[in-house]
């Protein structure tokens, strides 16, 4: 199977832990991609399959409503029983890194929101532990170059991802070298840098759940 196919076995797989009826948290990505797609039908089948979402981005907020999908503001829910979303790496414990879209920041605050996070991947993001991916770490501009030289101090290569600007208006700091061995400690510690809006380690709020397309179909961690 195709990587492409891995998506869209964990895509649609992910519907069978949304709630009949209910407000859904929605992540960002290829992978969501095609939760999005898999909801939209899921929708054109059966109008009451969910009362709206909320979305993690501009990008999913587009694919949503072309689909017909009522997307909610983040601010008119007080809670959600589920967030799915997409990861970058994953852990067998559950944590993450994410970003690669940028969208960690929104990401955050809707998955914050939700009693559940599944996570939807392919299995090349599964890993023995995080920082193989390049980590993604939203800043606000004027504070970009002293985030890369304190990262630089901890032994990681730092830069700007060029002709990125997230939702937020913000830049994307990339961080390649680091090994991220207490994944909530050091999302606790980065997220404390002046300038540091949001790190692409999700270990505080890790994925409840995992749906990993495997050439086997799909591997549920927990
Ligand atoms: C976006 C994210 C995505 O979930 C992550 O980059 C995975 O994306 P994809 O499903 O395209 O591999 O964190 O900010």
């Amino acid at each position: 199977m195709t990587q492409d196919e891995l998506k869209t076995l964990v895509g649609q797989a992910a519907l069978q832990y949304v709630p009949e009826g209910s407000i859904v948290g929605v992540g960002t990505g290829s992978t969501v991609d095609k939760f999005i797609d898999a909801l939209g039908e899921a929708l054109k089948a059966n109008p009451q399959r969910v009362a709206g979402v909320v979305s993690s981005s501009v990008r999913s907020t587009q694919r949503l409503q072309a689909l017909g999908v009522p997307v909610l503001e983040a601010e008119a829910v007080t809670g959600l029983g589920v967030y799915i979303d997409g990861a970058d790496e994953i852990d067998h414990a559950g944590n993450m890194v994410k970003g690669g879209g940028a969208a960690l920041t929104r990401e955050k605050i809707v998955a914050e929101l939700a009693e559940r996070f599944v996570c939807i991947a392919d299995d090349s993001k599964l890993v023995e532990a995080l920082g193989r991916f390049p980590l993604p770490v939203e800043v606000i501009p004027m504070a970009a170059a002293q985030v890369i030289r304190a990262f630089a101090a901890l032994g990681g290569q730092a830069q700007v991802r060029a002709g990125v600007t997230t939702d937020n208006g913000n830049v994307i700091v990339d961080v390649k070298g680091l090994q991220i061995t207490q994944p909530a400690q050091f999302e606790a510690d980065v997220n404390q840098w002046p300038g540091v809006v949001t790190v692409g380690v999700f270990a505080r709020n890790k994925a409840d759940v995992c749906l990993l397309g495997t050439a086997q179909g799909v591997k549920t961690l927990s």
